[in-house]
């Protein structure tokens, strides 16, 4: 073809894209964000109830995940009544549904199908404090990366992830949803999970737009409670509680989920310092914000709006796009922006963004681009998201105690399994498991028994209830084998959302169980399922070994039988501390020093007179079958100017006889500032595999960001003095090194 031939084939072709709306290049409109020039085409054509209709997101009735299920979502898709549905899943049910938006309205435009796809959708993970566990930031994102796949193989554009929620109490349910209590660790994790997700971008047939939840402070709730009032200090805000949602938005997740809770006074559904100066403003996210589940109707409650007609201006004015299932915008929006409550800027802004992400997802150009059937069939549990699950269960496992090596098991010993989670399915997937199902689950006895392990098996008792007929035929098991394994734990449900818990305990009689078993003189191993750190003073005595698995999901009896059997080397590190007991809840490791520091020998310090201050098991810590020693870290040059790096070093030697990973973890003190500082505060780490016998050093480097602030005047910024640079294998058994931060 000639030059001037290939020429005009190019022209017809750009603009016949051009025409037909494929130019990729977008335009610059309201708030200085970006738009699609078809944004600003089909906006152009809509009417205000149009608009509203894509600011509205309902549920199908396939899952209950609130109080009120709206019925009658497909007359309200082909009155244009919503844009979004969740609770909607498999490519079958969201072709039938999307069919009717594009073929049953008048400006064809395509739904959203969100869904709560929190570890995993078919093949489950653990679940994400679980996961957190780990420290392995490359498997959380290859986990969040196989969720991601098998939801938009199964129709799916949206997962309610991650939740970065940061919470130092484990009497709310909620805190297995989230990474724990720690706010660097909670801002690495939960941008791998937005890595994870959105995979190589929106748009890929692989990929689901990630929703940052929730926006803000949710893990904080008076008395763990869930839905409770969050009243924190703005300093103790914005350092601890708001990175993790900073890190996601900068990591690219597309949206934002509001929170229940108010912050400072006002609902977050309502906050526009939330929505809009620090979301938008500060950190420039250009996505869409979407409410939480009634959370606009709910602010008339909260008592700061008379109606929800009210509730629905104070939100959108604040910077809410998009409304979930309060139907507040499709009832009275229309009405406000008549009144002039609501400018039409407000809503062509919260419309530009959602047709944006609709852009954005390729749903204009294919509305069916993620209902492939065949897809579906081939991604879903595929034998490599099996064993991507296995990968991530067997790391998100915490050896908590080992007394006498007792773990791994021998082969030849014989096993008696014991307890009412040793046999069992229902419980594995844990809370919040989207489309699982139990029956895909490996148990703990299938895992064991799959790995050639013989073992005689009792129940025990009940995971809760009083009843103890079963602990005779479990003792006379138990005395005929060399080693005990009891599976105990929580029912799946008792954690979660609305799952909060004033007792910490094991319930039931599970303890009991475990103290009859330790009684025979076999060891004891216990494996621990749960969804938050739990108090067991008893078990801790009684039990030999401990591990705790959480909920590991699809591949939970696989993963426990490799790390019984001693096939993988526990690496995992609590991302929470366990207390002693409720009482001294919220424990955390990154506590400031305060007046009058802990001193047992003190009485006039701040302290119990019934209990040490210090958690069972701290944050950071988990044993391995081998051992760790430390060296005194050293550091590049120990006086350094502000803004100038440093490098930190340490030598970690495997003294075991087993090859193992460990996580090296480095906190800092700044011993002396403007305001007061925690006495530590996690800063960096690295998970190694260490040959057995062999040194390996690790270096880390510290910049002027990890060493910042919120300073007296509420800048944010270091300060010259000295600083504390710990190095150790959890928050309590640290190496340190001074050095001084000059001008
Ligand atoms: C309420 C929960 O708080 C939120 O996390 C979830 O995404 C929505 N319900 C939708 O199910």
């Amino acid at each position: 073809m000639k030059k001037t031939h290939i020429l005009l084939v190019l022209f017809a072709v750009v603009s016949m894209a051009g025409i037909m709306g494929f130019v990729l290049n977008k335009d610059a409109t309201a708030n200085g964000t970006t738009f699609d020039p078809r944004v600003e085409k089909l906006l152009a054509q809509m009417t205000l109830e149009e608009k509203i209709g894509q600011m509205t997101l309902y549920t199908t009735d396939w899952g209950s995940t609130g109080p009120t299920i709206r019925e009658g979502y497909k007359n309200d898709i082909r009155k244009g009544n919503c844009g979004a549905l969740f609770n909607s899943h498999t490519t079958a049910f969201t072709r039938e549904l999307q069919r009717i938006a594009v073929e049953e309205t008048r400006l064809h435009i395509p739904l959203i199908f969100g869904y709560d796809v929190i570890h995993g959708y078919k093949t489950i993970f653990p679940i994400p404090l679980g996961e957190a566990a780990s420290w392995d930031l490359a498997a959380i994102e290859k986990s969040a990366r196989v969720a991601g796949t098998e939801a938009s193989a199964a129709g799916l554009h949206w997962t309610f992830a991650p939740m970065v929620d940061v919470s130092r109490d484990p009497r709310w349910g909620r805190v297995m949803e989230g990474a724990g209590e720690d706010t660097w660790l909670g801002c690495r994790i939960a941008e791998a999970r937005v890595r994870g997700f959105q995979g190589k971008g929106i748009g890929q047939t692989d990929a689901v737009m990630a929703c940052v939840k929730h926006y803000a402070g949710y893990g904080a709730g008076t008395a763990g409670r869930d839905y409770n009032t969050v009243d924190m200090s703005e300093r103790f805000f914005r350092d601890y509680y708001l990175p993790p949602y900073e890190a996601a938005v900068k990591a690219g997740a597309a949206t934002v989920m509001t929170s229940f809770n108010d912050y400072d006074g006002v609902p977050a559904t309502g906050n526009k310092y939330l929505l809009t100066d620090i979301l938008r403003n500060e950190w420039g996210f250009k996505g869409f914000v979407v409410t939480d589940y009634t959370s606009i109707n709910e602010m008339v409650l909260h008592g700061v709006v008379a109606n929800e007609k009210e509730a629905g201006e104070l939100a959108v004015n604040a910077g809410v796009d998009m409304d979930m299932q309060s139907a507040a915008y499709q009832r009275f929006l229309a009405q406000s922006v008549k009144e002039g409550k609501v400018p039409m800027q407000a809503i062509d802004d919260a419309v530009r963004r959602i047709l944006q992400a609709k852009f954005d997802l390729g749903l204009f150009d294919d509305p069916y681009k993620f209902c492939d059937t065949d897809r579906e069939k081939k991604t879903i549990l595929s034998a490599e998201h099996r064993a991507a699950a296995r990968d991530v269960s067997r790391k998100s496992i915490v050896l908590l105690k080992n007394e006498r090596n007792v773990l791994p098991l021998n082969r030849n010993q014989k096993v008696a399994l014991i307890g009412p989670l040793a046999d069992n399915k229902t419980e594995l997937i844990g809370n919040w498991c989207a489309a699982g199902n139990f029956n895909d689950c490996v148990s703990l006895r299938e895992g064991l028994r799959s790995a050639g392990i013989q073992t005689t098996y009792a129940k025990g008792c009940e995971l809760d209830g009083h009843d103890k007929s079963g602990f005779a035929e479990a003792v006379k098991i138990a005395k005929a084998a060399d080693v005990i394994v009891v599976a105990i734990g929580e029912k799946a449900q008792m954690s979660g959302e609305a799952a909060s818990r004033t007792e910490l305990n094991l319930p039931g009689v599970q303890e009991e169980l475990v103290q009859e078993l330790a009684g025979t003189g076999k060891p004891v191993v216990v494996v621990l399922m749960n969804g938050r750190p739990l108090v067991f003073p008893q078990l801790i005595g009684s039990a030999s070994a401990i591990l705790e698995a959480w909920w590991l999901g699809t591949e939970t009896g696989n993963a426990l039988t490799d790390v019984l059997l001693g096939e993988y080397n526990p690496s995992g590190k609590l991302p929470m501390s366990f207390p002693r007991s409720v009482g001294q809840v919220p424990v955390f490791y990154n506590e400031k020093s305060t007046g009058r520091p802990y001193d047992p020998n003190s009485k006039w310090t701040t302290q119990y007179i019934d209990s040490p201050n210090s958690p069972q098991y701290p944050f950071g810590f988990g044993l391995s079958y081998t051992t760790f020693e430390y060296d005194e870290p050293k550091v590049n040059r120990t006086t350094f100017k502000k803004g100038q790096t440093l490098q930190v070093l340490v030598n970690v030697k495997n003294t075991g006889s087993r090859d193992g990973e460990e996580v090296v973890q480095l906190y800092i003190r700044d011993l002396i500032g403007s305001v007061t500082r925690p006495v530590k505060e996690l800063k960096g780490f690295q998970k190694v595999m260490i040959p057995a016998g062999q040194s390996k050093e690790i270096r880390f480097t510290i910049t002027d960001q990890e060493l910042s602030f919120y300073r007296r005047d509420m800048s944010f910024g270091s300060e010259p003095g000295d600083f504390d640079l710990m190095i150790g294998g959890n928050s309590a058994e640290l190496k340190s090194v001074r050095v001084t931060m000059t001008e």
